[in-house]
């Protein structure tokens, strides 16, 4: 019999789950099909793969990354730690709660260089166009080697979408933004708050894009920031120079207005609006439209295509958990598609979608949506060999998280949480999040 053949789109840690996925099962001995990812830029790790471009590449692709420098994570690592690789195999000692961009990208990589995936993974390739051949039943992947141009299609038994979704910007529109004199951004295209020192920045949003990129330009030194919300404020307890405002009505000049009649003067408007679900290379039958939300809409289990269930999309919920949840996925699906795991019918799976969105909106706070997700990980965990890890300490840290986030947005990253995996304390970093100008990974291992 020949083996089945599974295209991974994206080695983002999503897709980088799935290879890990794979490889462990091979290493148990266990005859997995062959697995190829494709990924447009010339490294893995996703959005922790940080570029200095904007707009599009040297290819002319969308540039994917949307981090910029002097990004910490903005939860604590203990909500987001590998099963099957803790930090304190990775560095060697544990280390403190909140690492810069750097730190995790070196955390994500060791896992996949350990499990020697690199060979599996097509860089440099963009993934153009993918349908579904029903007579066949295999689906035909249309991807572009970048560097060369030359266009191939191959066929898959399956193909696991992992591209991400907070890359394709939403982007709205103001009164008199074509005639504002200073820059306006999408958070998407934020790369440095150095650029920002000394000037008045208007935020739009007031999710977790408008909080750390507000925070970030405090840090460094803009003048003041304000903050327009369309549902709510965000609320705490933020330094004298920072005000939070009713929504933005449109600009006059330099002038920004707000909906409750006041109005202020800025140099930059950055808006940090969220992201779109976007899957330009998916034909209309498999792309996945959803809202970005903990039950996202058309996925059985969160992962499985209701339309057409050999196709999986990995990561595509809202997050609080983000790695260890991705191998949750990754875990699960690589079960269906080696025959561990049986699907339902596509009645039970429909069902099974309502039932997660009915369950969500039932929640009413932030503590309801974590618990929420940490009993979807504990789901799909149960029903494979992922390492089984305490996802109720896990959600504990996220609840400590959000307390510390209460007592001072300035300093909550200088606490630190217990690895549910090791058990081990993180220590206290070194230096208070708001002094510390060198987010480098050897500044930060420097405890
Ligand atoms: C600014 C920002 C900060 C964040 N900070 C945190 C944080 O502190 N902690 C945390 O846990 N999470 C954070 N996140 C959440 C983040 O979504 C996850 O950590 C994680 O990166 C998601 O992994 P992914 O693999 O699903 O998607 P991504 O990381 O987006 O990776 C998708 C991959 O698919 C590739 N790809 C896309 N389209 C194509 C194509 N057509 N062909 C081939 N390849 C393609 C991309 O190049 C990329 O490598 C942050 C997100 C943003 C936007
Ligand atoms: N490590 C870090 O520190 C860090 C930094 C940035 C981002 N991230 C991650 O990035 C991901 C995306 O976060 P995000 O904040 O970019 O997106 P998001 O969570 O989807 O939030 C979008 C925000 O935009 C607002 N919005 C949307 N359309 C609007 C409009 N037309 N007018 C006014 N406001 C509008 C929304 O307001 P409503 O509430 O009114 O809908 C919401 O506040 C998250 O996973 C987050 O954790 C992490």
């Amino acid at each position: 019999m020949t083996k089945k053949r599974i295209a991974v789109l994206g080695a983002g840690p999503s897709g980088l789950a799935q290879l890990r996925a794979f490889q462990s099962a091979a290493a148990q001995g266990a005859d997995v099909p062959d697995v190829v990812c494709y990924e447009k830029q010339a490294d893995w790790g996703g959005l922790w793969n940080y570029t200095w471009r904007t707009g599009v590449d040297q290819y002319g692709e969308p540039v994917h990354g949307s981090m910029y420098r002097y990004l910490w994570s903005n939860g604590p690592k203990e909500g987001l730690e590998f099963a099957d690789y803790t930090f304190e195999e990775h560095f060697g000692k544990q280390i403190a709660s909140y690492p810069p961009r750097a730190v995790l990208f070196d955390y994500i990589e060791g896992r996949v260089e350990k499990a020697g995936v690199r060979d599996w993974i097509r860089f440099e390739t963009a993934v153009k166009h993918v349908e579904y051949d029903d007579a066949a039943g295999l689906f035909h992947v249309t991807v572009r080697d970048l560097p060369s141009g030359a266009q191939t299609t191959e066929a898959f038994d399956h193909v696991i979408c992992a591209t991400g979704h907070f890359s394709t910007p939403n982007v709205p529109q103001f009164d008199g933004f074509e005639s504002f004199p200073g820059r306006i951004l999408h958070a998407h295209d934020f790369r440095d708050a150095v650029e920002f020192e000394g000037q008045d920045i208007l935020i739009v949003g007031t999710s977790y894009s408008a909080e750390d990129i507000g925070s970030q330009c405090w840090k460094y030194g803009a003048r003041s920031i304000t903050v327009s919300h369309r549902t709510a404020a965000m609320g705490y307890d933020w330094p004298d120079n920072w005000a939070e405002v009713p929504l933005l009505t449109g600009v006059e000049g330099r002038t920004a207005h707000f909906k409750d009649g006041t109005s202020r003067d800025v140099d930059a408007i950055v808006l940090c609006t969220g992201y779109q679900h976007h899957f330009p290379f998916m034909a209309d039958d498999l792309r996945l439209r959803t809202a970005n939300r903990l039950a996202t809409a058309m996925l059985y289990k969160g992962v499985c295509f209701v339309p057409n269930p050999k196709l999986f999309y990995l990561g595509m919920q809202d997050q609080w958990f983000t790695f260890n949840m991705f191998d949750a996925q990754a875990w699960w699906v690589r079960d269906v598609i080696m025959g561990r795991i049986a699907l339902p019918d596509r009645a039970a799976m429909e069902a099974d979608v309502e039932d997660r969105v009915a369950r969500e909106d039932a929640g009413e706070t932030d503590y309801d949506a974590i618990w929420y997700q940490g009993d979807y990980v504990k789901e799909l965990i149960a029903e494979t060999d992922y390492p089984d890890f305490d996802v109720e300490g896990a959600c504990q840290a996220f609840k400590e998280w959000k307390g510390h986030k209460k007592q001072g947005i300035m300093t909550f990253r200088d606490n630190g949480y217990r690895s549910v995996m090791t058990g081990t304390m993180a220590p206290k970093h070194h230096t208070p999040w708001k002094d510390a100008m060198d987010d480098s990974l050897e500044a930060y291992l420097r405890n």
